[in-house]
């Protein structure tokens, strides 16, 4: 396994193994890995010659008072990690390579990045935008792998990388979970044991959600209620937003028709918990 510093020898390494016409998986993250980010790189295994990872904690997608600065960074260990998995090579820019003095271009994706998550953090999107477009830039995949965890930030990706024309395939996979529910998250190490606990509201508030949309309820308001209510017998827990939208659109249902995504955001004292489910109504089946 190699591990690359700089961007300018990721691209030099990437366009040599296009030479080559090895296929090139990539897998970006922010490092702390868990069995969610090596869900995505066992993916990339097996689709591509080659996968390329890439650990770098952005930070033009955290907002002033966000928690860049306490964020998990156990370097050692994600590199073994990746080690375990055959990862071929791992991408570790510095900040200063990513964003030099002068550093002036956004890439924004307009209305997607304003809703749920980007109501409450105004930048975090066009963060992510700009840093993704700046990997694909490096590392020239020809397939990228991202977690429905994060369904807004999924749903933002494959319209940029439309929209602005990335020869890349974008592939979105399930949510991983512990065995309790919870959605695995380098955040839950901020969670001390009862805030853990507190946490699992939110995965079982989705569970009840989809359990009663299979059962025929349709009115979206009403199952926001059912939700709130669970979650809110969690003391600790506070609420950003219940959303219940278009899997595509990210627009308000009001009526569920034939599928739909949940997406809750919650605070459990200082850490923001994000989980979601798409639930598929025709089929009274859970997706
Ligand atoms: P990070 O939070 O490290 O996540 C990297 C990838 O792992 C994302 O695509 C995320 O959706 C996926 N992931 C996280 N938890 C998961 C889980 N429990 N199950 C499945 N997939 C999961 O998301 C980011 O980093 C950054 O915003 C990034 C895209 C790297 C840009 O900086």
């Amino acid at each position: 396994m190699q591990v690359i510093k700089t961007i300018k020898k990721m691209q030099a390494t990437s366009l040599n193994l296009k030479r080559t016409r090895a296929s090139i998986g990539f897998v970006p993250t922010m490092g702390a890995l868990h069995e969610g980010h090596l869900s995505l790189i066992r993916r990339s295994r097996r689709e591509n010659d080659v996968t390329v990872v890439s650990i770098f904690v952005n930070p033009i997608q955290f907002g002033p008072s966000e928690d860049l600065n306490r964020y998990p960074r156990p370097l050692q260990q994600d590199l073994r990690l990746c080690m375990q998995e055959k990862v071929e090579y791992v991408f570790c820019p510095r900040p200063e390579d990513m964003y030099p003095e002068g550093f002036k271009t956004f890439v924004e994706v307009r209305e997607l990045g304003a809703v749920l998550c980007g109501a409450s953090r105004p930048t975090h999107f066009r963060g992510v935008t700009t840093v993704v477009a700046k990997l694909f830039n490096a590392v020239f995949p020809d397939r990228a792998y991202f977690g429905q965890k994060d369904c807004q930030q999924a749903v933002i990706i494959e319209r940029m990388a439309r929209d602005l024309n990335f020869p890349v395939m974008i592939e979105v996979l399930p949510i991983i979970r512990e065995r309790s529910g919870l959605a695995l998250s380098s955040r839950n190490a901020y969670l001390d044991p009862a805030q853990k606990k507190d946490a699992l509201v939110l995965s079982k508030a989705l569970s009840s959600a989809a359990v009663l949309i299979r059962g025929g309820t349709r009115d979206a308001a009403r199952i926001k209620r059912v939700i709130r209510t669970m979650v809110s017998a969690a003391h600790s827990v506070k609420i950003d937003y219940i959303a219940i939208v278009d899997k595509q659109t990210l627009k308000p249902v009001k009526k569920i028709q034939d599928s739909c995504l949940i997406a809750l955001a919650m605070w459990i004292g200082k850490t923001r918990l994000i989980d979601n489910i798409v639930v598929n109504a025709q089929n009274r089946k859970a997706g």
